[in-house]
């Protein structure tokens, strides 16, 4: 039997009976690999390749942000195996909290749980700001003009056409798009896998008529020096930079973890987890290093310091239609992300809540829509409040060291679990373990140092908050700790 200590957890014969005795029953094993890999897709394709590969190129990767691209891609592979060992092994829908629950016990569980706002919450803000970005720019191709100071954060100072600049009040356009989802999602719209497989036909249209059309229009001289020296400041340009770039683009990868939240859908989760989770890993990856080259062959890398480098790219080809053509894909592929990540962040609450984590708020679900409503109005209007107020760049950093932190515990499960559960059913082994969680696990810490000290003392700061939290609240209405709490 668990412990009642912090390091309680659930055992993974429990989440596995439980999950298929409440879910099970309502949840149609109708997904095979394709859809999850398109699932996949969907969630990975957004601001990352959109935005962040322009900032990251012009602030501290210069052309090598290609080479930063593949340092991500593969601490994600590492990353990536381990997933799809837990997700085939206990296919439930609470991702890499549930998993830490049932290895490292209840403290990390919460902070995991924890954590994952920054990765769910913090990432539907970081992509709002993207979507922005792209929604200005097409606006202005249809003659409407939007103040750039009603959508750019305070502070920010945005560069002109004509050269002269003006500084950010508030981001007005993130806020009506987290407002328009999150009404949609109180509604109960969701996202059906046919919608979804529409989107990402979408997305990756854009993306690869992008490298296929650009690639004719590069000038090679725009990759010379393919890595600029370094300025004397570590993470700018030189090695570092290519380090401090990974650890920037890397959140253009986040998301394949989602497709484990599919596992309980999934006709044979054993086969059908590591085909999705590693083919829409694979798939990306390749797509993002053909893209980031393109990029940078078409436009001087300094010149993609603005929120909608890919546009800015296709500004470079002069095919005014194309401009308007991936405008439209960029957003479309930015609107689903947001709403996979609002609404992940509502089931994960969720989730806690009925572990007795969280307030029983968070698990109030509308008696006629069936949705949680209060709990993904109240993160609509804090994200919102966040989109309109941070700029991207920090938004995106925390979202990061938030989703590389969660991804070494999660790599630290697998090698735990093969020690403490030896004897449960495996029915995808990672290779190699335990080499290829410590490899995973020293990736995601290498790309954890490439960020600057602010994001990890911020890190820090959320973390405290967390345990404060838990420590109030969490440890004293924990559920597994206090069998009597349980509803019903
Ligand atoms: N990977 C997702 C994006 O880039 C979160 O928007």
């Amino acid at each position: 039997m668990a412990s009642t200590g912090y390091m309680a957890r659930k055992s993974v014969a429990d989440i596995v009976a439980s999950a298929d005795a409440e879910e099970g029953r309502h949840l149609s094993k109708t997904l095979g690999a394709t859809s999850i890999t398109a699932m996949g897709i969907g969630a990975i394709i957004g601001a990352g390749i959109f935005v962040l590969t322009g900032t990251a190129a012009a602030q501290f990767a210069g052309p090598a942000i290609t080479l930063s691209f593949v340092l991500g891609g593969i601490a994600c592979a590492f990353v990536g195996l381990c997933y799809s060992e837990l997700a085939a092994m206990l296919p439930v829908c609470g991702s890499s909290y549930t998993y830490t629950y049932a290895t490292l016990g209840e403290i990390f569980a919460w902070i995991i749980g924890w954590d994952l706002i920054l990765e769910y919450a913090m990432g539907a803000a970081t992509v709002a700001v993207g979507w922005s970005g792209y929604i200005v720019s097409l606006l202005r191709n249809v003659g409407i003009d939007i103040p750039p100071s009603l959508a750019a954060a305070p502070g920010t100072v945005v560069k002109l056409a004509d050269g002269s600049t003006v500084t950010g009040v508030i981001n007005l356009p993130a806020v009506l798009i987290i407002a328009i989802l999150t009404i949609l999602l109180v509604l109960g719209t969701k996202e059906s896998a046919r919608l979804n497989n529409v989107m990402v036909a979408i997305k990756l249209t854009v993306v690869v008529a992008f490298i296929a059309i650009g690639m004719f229009f590069v000038k090679p001289e725009h990759w010379h020096p393919f890595i600029p020296a370094n300025t004397g400041q570590f993470g700018s340009f030189g090695m570092s930079g290519i380090l401090r770039g990974s650890a920037v683009v890397f959140f253009a990868f986040i998301g394949f973890d989602a497709v484990s939240t599919a596992a309980q859908e999934a006709r044979q989760p054993q086969r059908d987890m590591p085909i999705g989770i590693l083919g829409s890993l694979i798939i990306c990856t390749v797509l993002y290093i053909l893209v980031a080259a393109v990029l940078t062959g078409l436009v001087p890398f300094s010149d993609l310091n603005v929120p909608d480098p890919i546009a800015k790219g296709v500004d470079a080809i002069g095919l005014t239609w194309f401009a308007i053509l991936i405008k439209i894909g960029a957003l479309t592929g930015l609107t689903t992300v947001i709403l996979v990540l609002l609404y992940g962040q509502s089931r994960i609450f969720f989730t806690m809540s009925q572990d007795g984590l969280m307030p029983q708020f968070f698990a109030n679900v509308h008696p006629r829509l069936q949705t949680p409503y209060l709990s993904q109005i109240l993160i609509g209007t804090v994200v919102a409040i966040v989109a309109a107020l941070t700029p991207i760049g920090v938004l995106g950093e925390m979202v990061s060291i938030g989703t590389l932190f969660a991804f070494v515990l999660v790599c630290g499960a697998v090698i735990y679990l093969r020690r403490s559960d030896s004897e449960a059913t495996r029915p995808f082994r990672a290779p190699g373990v335990p080499v290829v969680p410590v490899l995973g696990i020293l990736f995601c810490l290498l790309l954890m140092v490439g960020l600057p000290l602010v994001t990890w003392l911020r890190l820090v700061v959320w973390l405290v908050i967390g345990m404060t939290i838990y420590l109030s609240y969490g440890r004293n209405h924990s559920v597994l700790r206090h069998p009597e709490r349980r509803k019903g």
